[in-house]
């Protein structure tokens, strides 16, 4: 069946536009608009609200919100939010908070939290006149014709530290770049940073103009092509650990405390050889990152890209975390580069993003920035633990037998059946599916 396109969708009401996707792609089934409907806020202003987050809103896309309780973060308990829909993180986080609270918990340290933006512009002018005027001219002019942007961020300790003017003829001809760095204190600051750079684009026009030593055909030339925040922030970096004596780990997997500390390490130094293995690893780590991202109202796709560029950074794609065997010592840390804010964004406005940060005591990026740390080390501890002793499906399945069931349309004593049964058992959709049909035989 072919469709037709449609104009101005986005200025239809919410009910028209739901009237037209039944319509046009559903068959006119109108049971297909009660499974938009019934996800609608009870509240018709929280509804308007989040429906304003984005263009087009129909509905609102549940995800389950979890907490992960036990988490000791340089001193602090905390419980994590989590907003995941993938069965055992949320339990994989827990199990290893547990395990490291018995430990004394988790460290972390701000290496740095410093942000990145460019102007990329192509300037067919000799290199050292470009220099001359960037030094002498072009960049004082950048800090005092951004200076109405900065006053709030300058006012509450942040603001634009540095810009560089950085040669990249080497890689495409006439290539230059205006590279700045920013400090946005709590904010995540893609509007800050980005209203400044386009500013900096504006200026550079200008004073290109009006600088008497580029010829006319030089000023001609200098074309900005785009002025735009980079999600790569490597110097935005933060390094959460733990560590413990080999004899202390106490694992209750059944192997020896040295065995474990041997083969979580070999697990480790896997991920950091092969890139393969380290996709997997970093993924893992990322499970425990987003959930806690996603629940604070920040931005997963960000943190996502910083997290795989920076394990990619010497050429090579190798895992985010390390571990040490050394002197009976076992050491386990992760340096994650990580752009987040605790206010701006969302961060205001979504009553469950509220609840994150009343939840976590109102951290400041900083500390945001260390939960996510944690987040991610706990997630890769579970995993890697799973991994070298039980193996992941005994815990993942376990978490994923009510999906199963839920496909089945299990009555709730069918899932106590089930509950009990698995207790001891590995669960498998076969042995669920046998299980069920025997049980529905016989009663
Ligand atoms: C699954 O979402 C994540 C793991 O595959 C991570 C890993 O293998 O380290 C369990």
């Amino acid at each position: 069946m072919t469709h037709k396109p449609i104009e101005g969708f986005s200025r239809l009401s919410k009910d028209q536009k739901i009237d037209w996707i039944v319509q046009e792609y559903l068959g006119g089934d109108k049971s297909y608009q009660d499974v938009l409907t019934q996800y609608w806020n009870a509240d018709p202003e929280l509804q308007k609200r989040h429906e304003e987050f984005s263009e087009n809103t129909i509905t609102n896309f549940y995800m389950p919100y979890g907490i992960a309780p036990n988490f000791l973060i340089d001193g602090k308990l905390l419980a994590l939010p989590m907003a995941v829909e993938e069965s055992s993180v949320v339990a994989a986080a827990s199990k290893a908070a547990k395990f490291w609270l018995e430990k004394g918990g988790f460290k972390t340290t701000i290496v740095n939290t410093k942000k990145l933006g460019h102007t990329h512009f192509i300037f067919k002018a000799e290199a050292h006149k470009i220099k001359h005027f960037f030094n002498f001219r072009l960049k004082k002019r950048l800090f005092e014709a951004t200076e109405a942007i900065t006053m709030n961020m300058r006012g509450r300790g942040g603001g634009i530290l540095n810009i560089r003017l950085v040669d990249k003829t080497q890689d495409l001809e006439n290539y230059y770049q205006l590279k700045a760095s920013f400090d946005t204190v709590d904010s995540m600051g893609a509007n800050f940073i980005n209203s400044c750079l386009e500013q900096f684009g504006n200026t550079l026009r200008e004073e290109v103009q009006n600088e008497e030593s580029f010829t006319s055909e030089e000023k001609e030339s200098l074309q900005v092509v785009m002025n735009i925040l980079s999600n790569y922030t490597p110097d935005c970096l933060v390094r959460a650990e733990v560590s413990c004596p080999i004899e202390e780990l106490n694992d209750d997997s059944g192997i020896s405390n040295e065995e474990f500390a041997w083969k979580f390490k070999q697990a480790v130094t896997i991920a950091e050889l092969e890139p393969f293995r380290a996709t997997t690893h970093n993924k893992g780590i990322m499970n425990g990152v987003d959930a806690v991202v996603i629940a604070t109202g920040n931005d997963f796709r960000a943190t996502e890209a910083c997290a795989h560029a920076y394990a990619a950074r010497d050429g090579q794609y190798r895992s985010l975390s390390h571990c040490t065997l050394e002197n009976g010592i076992f050491r386990f840390w992760i340096d994650l580069p990580v752009s987040v804010g605790v206010i701006g964004g969302l961060t205001n406005l979504h009553p469950l993003v509220k609840f994150s940060f009343a939840l976590l005591g109102k951290p400041s990026a900083q500390e945001l920035m260390s939960i996510l740390a944690v987040s991610g080390l706990a997630q890769n501890f579970g995993a890697l633990r799973s991994l070298i002793t039980t193996g992941i499906q005994k815990g993942h399945m376990k978490m994923h037998l009510f999906n199963i069931l839920n496909q089945l349309n299990a009555t709730p004593d069918e899932k106590a059946f089930f509950v009990n049964y698995f207790k001891t058992k590995t669960v498998t959709h076969h042995e669920v599916i046998t299980q069920l049909n025997q049980l529905r035989e016989q009663g």
